[in-house]
């Protein structure tokens, strides 16, 4: 049982694949002793197809993936886009290898809530792979984010980012852009609920935005941070261009999360276990906010 004023620590990150960074960022992750690691879909970039490679990524995460008692560090999950034959908008016999795995979680949706007493909830999110952003998930995350408003720590996985570090937030041709779903259906839900963080990947660089209250900087905002570069990489917009980041980096890393009472740190450790960015997120403060409409 959790006390709340238990320090927790735990890994972060996304988009893994089964090469070389992977392992690199196994072996650095192990390092910091985490309770568990969070991985924000895209595991082994199986597509649904391929149990070699889903049976791949678990080798490699139990063969290095051990803390310093011995023990196998616990990973928890959300689905992405390559564990999904076709990606997005199928049914959940189109992502086998990941419900083979993850269903006590995920017995019937690809959405749910893990708890850890009343301190410190995950709450993992499906980004259109199995179910539907709006809806059936975004009238549930209301209610379960309304549940947990008194709770000291809640953080948001989802692996589409509501704010891209890399990809266009519109579409073009009257395409849908980037997260577009994310921020019209969850943001307001975010920021109704204060949130304090939400982890986001599939853009594969380091990124952190400034905390954000409907796209703008605001000092009751929501933190973004991603954005999947646990064995995948590209090339992230620089703040200068993208105004709601804070910072952005071309560089294979992970998230280290410490959360001490109602407080919460988070560093950015690179493949070879540098840190590259530290940042805090502080209490929530009661009650919900009203955003901006
Ligand atoms: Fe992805």
């Amino acid at each position: 049982m959790c006390l709340r004023t238990d320090a927790i620590h735990f890994i972060s990150g996304g988009d893994c694949g089964v090469n070389a960074h992977t392992v690199a960022n196994n072996i650095q992750a192990a390092r910091q002793d985490p309770m568990f690691a969070v991985v924000g879909g895209d595991l082994g970039y199986d597509n649904g197809r391929s149990v070699e490679i889903s049976l791949a990524f678990l080798r490699n995460y139990s063969k290095h993936m051990i803390g310093r008692d011995g023990r196998l560090i616990p990973m928890v999950a959300c689905i992405g886009n390559h564990e999904v034959d076709g990606g997005y908008n199928k049914p959940r016999a189109k992502a086998p290898f990941f419900y083979a795995l993850f269903d006590g979680l995920f017995p019937n949706t690809g959405f749910a809530t893990l708890d850890f007493g009343d301190y410190l909830s995950l709450v993992m999110l499906d980004t259109n792979h199995t179910s539907p952003i709006d809806g059936v998930q975004a009238a549930w995350l209301e209610k379960t984010l309304k549940a947990r408003a008194d709770h000291p720590n809640v953080f948001v996985v989802n692996h589409v980012p509501a704010y891209p570090s890399v990809r266009p937030l519109a579409g073009p041709y009257g395409k849908v852009g980037t997260g577009e779903g994310n921020r019209k259906h969850w943001v307001p839900l975010f920021q109704k609920y204060r949130v304090p963080v939400v982890l986001e990947h599939h853009d594969h660089t380091f990124k952190r935005t400034k905390p954000l209250l409907d796209g703008l900087a605001h000092d009751d905002g929501v933190l973004y941070l991603g954005d999947g570069s646990w064995g995948r990489l590209r090339t992230p917009n620089k703040p200068e261009k993208l105004t709601y980041l804070a910072a952005s980096s071309r560089d294979y890393h992970l998230s280290l999360h410490r959360i001490q009472g109602q407080e919460r740190f988070h560093l950015a450790l690179d493949e070879f276990g540098k840190v590259m960015d530290a940042c805090r997120t502080g209490q929530r403060k009661t009650g919900i906010v009203r955003a901006r409409e």
